[in-house]
């Protein structure tokens, strides 16, 4: 059987997409720059090779697949992108469609789906979310391309996505960069959420002295209620996992300094953009950021004495961190819902906002029970946050306590927790009926005449400082 589609680039992401896509039974054409990478992927994919067809040259590769050809280019974000849509302009045939199945940014997206419409070819790009394990099993696919490019993809890639109860983790969000956005957010998400989980670690690590087993235990525990998420569960695992080589436990061995490929930081910069504020995430790429400067830290601690210290009192039950985290996390997604709900606005995308929070049940690394929840809370409440949203408003009021709690005993322990505080300032301003902005109109005013409304609604924009001196 002569396949319909075609794979480029066979890194981790690629090659475990390929053994997915001829595991749903579709005949693939397969091709990597360095060509020893294609016959050792094709060698070793046991009954699946039959279905495969390496190829040593793009022209190769795009012969050997059927028109009209679908063809999947996952290769490194950025210029390399464009390097293969180049490569491949040539060679492509009418109805030709091009997916970019990698970390795009989607301004990159746009401009490329934009450039495809003077083109024979289609051009759609889509955020897989899921790492190896879901690439290779099921990911959850976030797509940005028109209905009609949507629709004849739409078969393979439900078919190759993570299943939440059978429903297929994968939709269309809108047209051009759309997918890469809702991939974009997730990602910052991803951040976000993984900050929060440290934050309640370091509390116990260095709050209570626990020791990593230990944090396993607490983490176990909370996958099985409210927290229950991929991201609880792996934390869980890395705490209980020892190092080979010293004999400790791992995360003892592993240096507090954290990576990070970008897709977090442009949700930060995008949020800007957009004026929407989303501090939890905003935090969590600042603590990636600061996380990188050991040199300051280590000097910062001699100088002015290491900040951490042992928890006060009886220090903090893990319900209480639980809590905590819950509230956080409902914080953090009303957030990058309201990011979302922007964007649609400001980009002219009708983002699916429920089929959003559907997509991230299973597949991505942000899946959780939760998102079950905040898809029916996003389809019973459309336009609103989800803050006002059942189960997340009674659980709000619920937590709130706790949350505050958990930043107080923090911040009198000198241990850092900015995800988790700069969440619990978003809640308190967004139910604060006169807050302190009066000061700032007031000082733009004095500054700059910028002028300000009143209160009372009269018609005196500027205050007694008009034409001062200073
Ligand atoms: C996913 C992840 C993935 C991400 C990497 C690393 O959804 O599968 O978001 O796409 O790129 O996990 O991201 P950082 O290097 O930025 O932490």
């Amino acid at each position: 059987e002569q396949p319909r589609v075609g794979l480029i680039g066979l890194g981790t992401m690629g090659a475990a997409l390929s053994l997915n896509i001829a595991e749903k039974g579709h005949a693939l054409a397969v091709y990597n720059r360095t060509g020893s990478v294609t016959d050792a992927f094709v060698k070793n994919a046991g009954d699946l090779a039959p279905r495969l067809t390496p190829t040593d040259s793009l022209e190769n590769f795009v012969a050997a697949i059927a028109a009209p050809r679908v063809i999947i280019l996952m290769v490194p974000a950025g210029s390399v992108v464009d390097d293969h849509i180049d490569a491949l302009k040539p060679l492509l045939g009418a109805d030709d469609l091009i997916i970019d199945a990698g970390n795009a940014n989607f301004y990159d997206t746009e401009r490329r789906a934009e450039r495809a419409r003077n083109e024979k070819f289609g051009f759609i790009g889509i955020g897989v979310s899921g790492g190896e394990s879901g690439a290779r099993h099921g990911p959850s696919i976030m797509v940005g391309g028109t209905e009609a490019d949507w629709q004849r993809v739409a078969p393979m890639l439900e078919a190759i996505s993570a299943k939440y109860e059978g429903t297929p983790c994968a939709s269309l969000m809108g047209p051009g960069g759309a997918g890469h956005f809702v991939k974009m957010v997730h990602n910052g998400i991803e951040y976000a959420d993984m900050q929060m989980i440290a934050e309640v670690y370091s509390l116990m690590r260095d709050g209570m002295g626990y020791k990593a087993p230990q944090v396993a235990d607490v983490f176990e525990g909370w996958n099985k209620g409210r927290l229950e998420s991929y991201l609880i569960e792996i934390s869980a695992k890395v705490s209980r996992a020892d190092d080979p080589i010293s004999g400790n436990a791992m995360l003892d061995v592993i240096l507090d300094k954290a990576g990070q490929k970008g897709t977090g930081r442009w949700t930060a910069i995008e949020a800007q953009q957009l004026a929407v504020p989303v501090p939890v995430i905003e935090a969590a790429v600042a603590a990636r950021n600061l996380s990188a400067r050991l040199e300051m830290r280590q000097r910062g601690a001699e100088h002015f004495g290491d900040a951490q210290k042992a928890l006060e009192g009886e220090g903090i039950a893990a319900t209480t961190l639980e809590n905590a985290l819950i509230a956080g996390k409902i914080l953090c997604y009303a957030q990058g819902f309201e990011m979302l709900a922007a964007a649609a606005a400001h980009f002219k995308w009708d983002l699916p906002m429920p089929a959003i929070a559907r997509v991230w049940r299973e597949g991505c690394i942000i899946r959780s029970d939760m998102l079950n929840d905040m898809a029916t809370a996003l389809t019973n409440n459309p336009g609103d946050n989800l803050i006002f949203a059942e189960p997340f408003s009674g659980l709000l009021k619920e937590c709130e306590a706790d949350l505050r709690d958990t930043v107080i005993a923090a911040t009198r322990a000198g241990i850092a927790v900015p995800a988790l505080a700069a969440g619990l300032s978003w809640f308190d301003t967004v139910r604060t009926r006169r807050t302190s902005a009066n000061m700032i109109q007031a000082q733009r005013d004095y500054f700059g005449a910028h002028g300000f409304e009143r209160v009372d609604g009269k018609d005196e924009p500027h205050g007694p400082w008009a034409g001062h001196e200073d």
